[in-house]
């Protein structure tokens, strides 16, 4: 009899399959200026509300559910729209370069807009024209809607690509600035001002933490 547990192929993570309201979706289309002429690509069609709202253009779309998959995707493209799964950005946002579309415009969760991604789309040459905030109530941060746009002019914003380390110059996992610290089962939590490489003599610190 066979027993234990199913394992599910190819299954998608809750995330990367949240739909963008009909509001936002006409929003996005909107600012990106779509011209009859254009060839533009939904590259995560879900539920069509991208697609289904694209006014007269040469509409294309992606869609892994129904065995079209973006990564595959090799056609000439002038615009891309639309609402990615969020564990693929990076490499999403690869291939989306690599498609090399006059203009794109994605939603961005507060945490998925890092420096390194954008240093990446400004390093293919793409502009942020457009920068619109909302907040979608029943998602879970505040989100950036962005158009990128192969174009003149000044870049509106500027980025430091590489996380700005504490002055003891140790990364995120050895610095324990505003963290908690084990050392001989004695447990201390540093504040955010306070980083251990820098205090001298900091066992002694714990060891005086530990008696009072
Ligand atoms: C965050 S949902 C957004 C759906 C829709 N664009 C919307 O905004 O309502 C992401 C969609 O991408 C699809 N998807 C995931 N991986 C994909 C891939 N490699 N190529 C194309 N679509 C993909 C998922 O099936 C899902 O429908």
């Amino acid at each position: 009899m066979a027993t234990g547990k199913i394992k599910v192929r190819n299954a998608q993570k809750p995330n990367d399959v949240i739909y963008t309201p009909k509001s936002v979706a006409e929003l996005m289309i909107d600012l990106c200026d779509i011209k009859p002429t254009d060839k533009v690509l939904d590259p995560s069609r879900g539920g069509g509300v991208f697609l289904d709202n694209f006014p007269e253009c040469i509409k294309d779309y992606c869609e892994i559910t129904e065995d079209k998959d973006f990564f595959k995707y090799d056609k000439e493209v002038d615009i891309i729209v639309g609402n990615p799964p969020y564990s693929l950005w990076t490499k999403w946002l690869q291939h989306t370069i690599k498609l090399n579309p006059n203009k794109f415009c994605y939603i961005f969760g507060v945490y998925n807009f890092t420096p390194p991604r954008l240093q990446k789309i400004f390093d293919a040459g793409y502009k942020l024209l457009k920068l619109h905030i909302i907040k979608i109530n029943w998602w879970f941060s505040t989100s950036f809607i962005c158009i990128f746009e192969k174009c003149d002019g000044e870049n509106v914003i500027t980025i430091t690509a590489k996380p700005i380390l504490c002055e003891c110059g140790k990364n995120h996992h050895k610095c324990k600035r505003g963290r908690t610290q084990t050392i001989n089962g004695v447990k201390k939590k540093y504040g955010m001002n306070e980083c251990p490489n820098l205090i001298v003599n900091s066992s002694l610190d714990l060891v005086e933490d530990h008696e009072v």
